[in-house]
């Protein structure tokens, strides 16, 4: 696994090699250094866990850490994307984290590079180690991913998340459904063709985990048409929808959480919820992508 570009590219038994490795990483904290790593984070769009998980993976391995600021950078001078990576592997640098606005920013990127591609979010297409990490929280709460029934509401056109979850879950033998305002719908055959587009309460109540979406504004092209109460009201996890969904189901969100327009706020924080385990659960996959990865550039990997 050289690069980590997109869930497709992944077969289900790496997903599972890669989730095993990362509850391994949290049973047993960091079994392997990469003390003479060398990895760029470059976040050409706004994060805070992704980011910051990916920083406290990195540092938790031994790895050098390099934080690329686009507007500090020789990009100002019109360098291309390409000769910025070009440029980092030539001074050493093993792997680059990168997220991206564009859809298809990796696509022609790789060729002529022999770094280390690890997609940290791109446009509305891909976000692998969410999927991954997501993946990880259901398991350790399920013991298996096979049958399992998971309803992703809100935003789906829009969400990098929600199509890598879609690929992740079917990939290994779980079932997708959506929900949310019908402008939301995906547009993409495949997820039309291999999922249910369900009345939000039929979704809760079929559901084992319920991962509700941010509304990602910053992607529209038209207005909503809807305030944000409006949109709780009618499509947002209240209380009162919150107990339409079956005893041991459990909630989840990537983040950032807009509390009180797609969920109850009391909800966040509620024993159902499961988001900060899944931020928690984030250090532990990318540090699994990350030895991956690294293992792959002929990096040695050394015990503790
Ligand atoms: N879930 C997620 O990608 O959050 P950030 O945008 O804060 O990284």
């Amino acid at each position: 696994m050289k690069d980590l570009l997109a869930i497709r590219d992944l077969s289900a038994v790496e997903v599972e090699e890669l989730l095993v490795r990362a509850q391994c990483l949290l049973e047993e904290g960091c079994g392997k250094l990469l003390p003479d790593c060398f990895v760029a984070n470059l976040f050409f769009e706004n994060s805070t866990r992704t980011r910051f998980s990916f920083e406290v993976a990195q540092k938790k391995l031994g790895i050098h850490v390099l934080n690329f600021q686009d507007t500090h950078s020789s990009m100002q001078k019109g360098e291309s994307v390409y000769d910025t990576l070009k440029s980092l592997e030539a001074i050493g640098v093993q792997a680059a984290v990168i997220r991206h606005s564009d859809n298809g920013f990796f696509q022609h990127l790789k060729q002529g590079l022999s770094i280390s591609l690890i997609n940290a979010g791109t446009g509305n297409e891909e976000h692998p180690t969410q999927a991954l990490l997501d993946l990880l929280t259901m398991k350790q709460e399920f013991s298996t991913l096979k049958g399992l029934n998971v309803a992703i509401i809100g935003d789906i056109r829009h969400s990098r998340v929600a199509r890598s979850n879609f690929y992740a879950l079917k990939m290994m033998g779980a079932s997708v459904i959506f929900s949310g305002p019908d402008i939301f719908r995906p547009d993409d055959d495949i997820l039309r063709k291999e999922s249910a587009w369900l009345p939000l309460e039929e979704a809760l109540s079929q559901a084992d985990v319920v991962m509700l979406l941010r509304i990602q504004f910053e992607r529209h092209k038209k207005h909503l048409g809807m305030d944000p109460l409006t949109y709780f009201r009618t499509f947002g996890l209240t209380e009162e929808r919150a107990h339409l969904m079956p005893d041991h189901a459990i909630v989840m969100h990537p983040g950032p959480v807009n509390r009180g327009v797609e969920m109850a706020p009391s909800l966040v924080e509620s024993p159902r919820s499961r988001i900060f385990k899944q931020m928690q659960n984030g250090v532990a996959v990318r540090m699994a992508v990350l030895e991956a990865v690294l293992s792959a550039q002929g990096s040695p990997l050394t015990w503790v």
